[in-house]
């Protein structure tokens, strides 16, 4: 993939992205490749019956609800002994419940961290203590002391997206140009600023070629990001974008890039209060609520990252890890943190519309009645 060199926080990163149109899996790439070993990881393995921690971000999609659940049964019924633990109240909390997991002696700690940025002091101090630090669905910034990352490939979710946008619109009327806005996810998230990444590596070229126009000019991070992935945050957005540049009527919204399905409803919600048509917008997570809108033809798409499989992938690399080998990873060159190549195990993410829902979510149980 084209490697751009972009130094400086993952906000800047995102706002330099969005007018350069170049791709990165990385939100503050240092265009180094170097360190991509997974160091001391494997230490010749711990007791069966060890503590695993699992520090766990806010509840912001349901993925997050149902990780906890599937860490706390998975690791259980592994033989292990876990502390899951969400920060609800915010980055202090999530510190301090990291550093009372290496006090506990926790072999492992997995980390979804709130601020990829915040966490460097506490996960050095679990790998001094002798932890192995496994990031989960969101990479660790500007350290050493992450040894693995695990996760689906964030940066093709955002391609997928991209791409569902604008099969989307063209679905509906098949030429162009079409009128769309952007939406990216919360700042301090590492992720946020991959999906867009991923998205814009499909729709800057579009949009270069004329093909598809931002309607309000809004293309900068502080413009289209969504602090702490809140709903009211992205409705509140969309009700000015409304206000500001579809009420007179001269341009017709014809799709928006939702970067999860919380913020794509949010979006629907406010475009409907407007009396305007339901655009093309896309989303991420396969949540309940925007299964049901995409039977409904509402909501375009959404991202199938099954958590169980993810949990299951996390459960699998402890276990390795408790037999003093090393953790598989399949991808050691897409994820820089800004320090290093963190070795990932990617899992696939596969775009879900009303087409194809019935056979996405054929064996999950939740899911599959919703497509009948
Ligand atoms: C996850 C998404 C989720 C978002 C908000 C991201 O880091 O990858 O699946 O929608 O956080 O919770």
């Amino acid at each position: 993939m084209r490697k751009l060199v972009v130094r400086g926080v993952a906000a800047g990163a995102i706002a330099l992205l969005a007018l350069t149109g170049c791709s990165s899996r990385n939100s503050n790439d240092s265009g180094s490749d170097s360190g991509s070993g997974s160091g001391d990881a494997a230490k010749g393995g711990f007791a069966a019956d060890s503590l695993i921690g699992v520090s766990l971000p806010t509840k912001t999609s349901e993925n997050w609800v149902l990780a906890g659940d599937l860490f706390t049964n998975g690791l259980k019924e592994a033989g292990f002994k876990s502390d899951v633990q969400y920060a609800t109240g915010g980055v202090s909390e999530q510190q301090s419940q990291i550093s009372a997991m290496v006090t506990k002696g926790a072999k492992v700690i997995v980390i979804g961290a709130i601020d990829a940025a915040q966490l460097a002091t506490q996960v050095e101090a679990a790998k001094q203590a002798g932890a192995t630090v496994i990031a989960y669905d969101r990479l660790l910034k500007n350290t050493n002391a992450v040894d693995y990352y695990v996760a689906y490939d964030n940066f093709k979710v955002g391609q997928l997206q991209g791409e569902a946008l604008l099969k989307g619109m063209k679905a509906k009327k098949p030429t162009g140009p079409y009128t769309i806005e952007l939406f990216a996810g919360s700042p301090d998230d590492n992720n946020s600023g991959v999906f867009f990444n991923g998205a814009m590596d499909v729709l800057k070229p579009e949009i270069d070629k004329g093909n598809v126009v931002v309607g309000s000019g809004q293309t900068d991070v502080k413009q289209v990001s969504t602090q702490s992935w809140k709903a009211e945050n992205a409705q509140q957005r969309m009700d000015s974008l409304m206000t500001s540049t579809y009420s007179s009527g001269a341009k017709t919204l014809d799709g928006v890039l939702s970067p999860n399905d919380t913020l794509a409803r949010a979006i629907i919600t406010s475009v409907k209060g407007a009396g305007k048509p339901v655009p093309v917008v896309t989303g991420q997570d396969s949540e309940v609520e925007s299964v049901k809108s995409i039977m409904a033809g509402e909501q375009y798409s959404t991202i199938n990252k099954d958590t169980r499989n993810l949990v299951k992938q996390t459960i699998q690399m402890v276990k390795d890890l408790q037999a003093g080998k090393k953790a598989e990873v399949n991808d050691e060159k897409s994820y820089n943190n800004g320090v290093k190549v963190v070795p990932s195990y990617l899992l696939p993410p596969v775009i879900v519309t009303k087409e194809n829902a019935a056979q996405s979510y054929a064996n999950d149980p939740k899911l599959a009645p919703l497509t009948k």
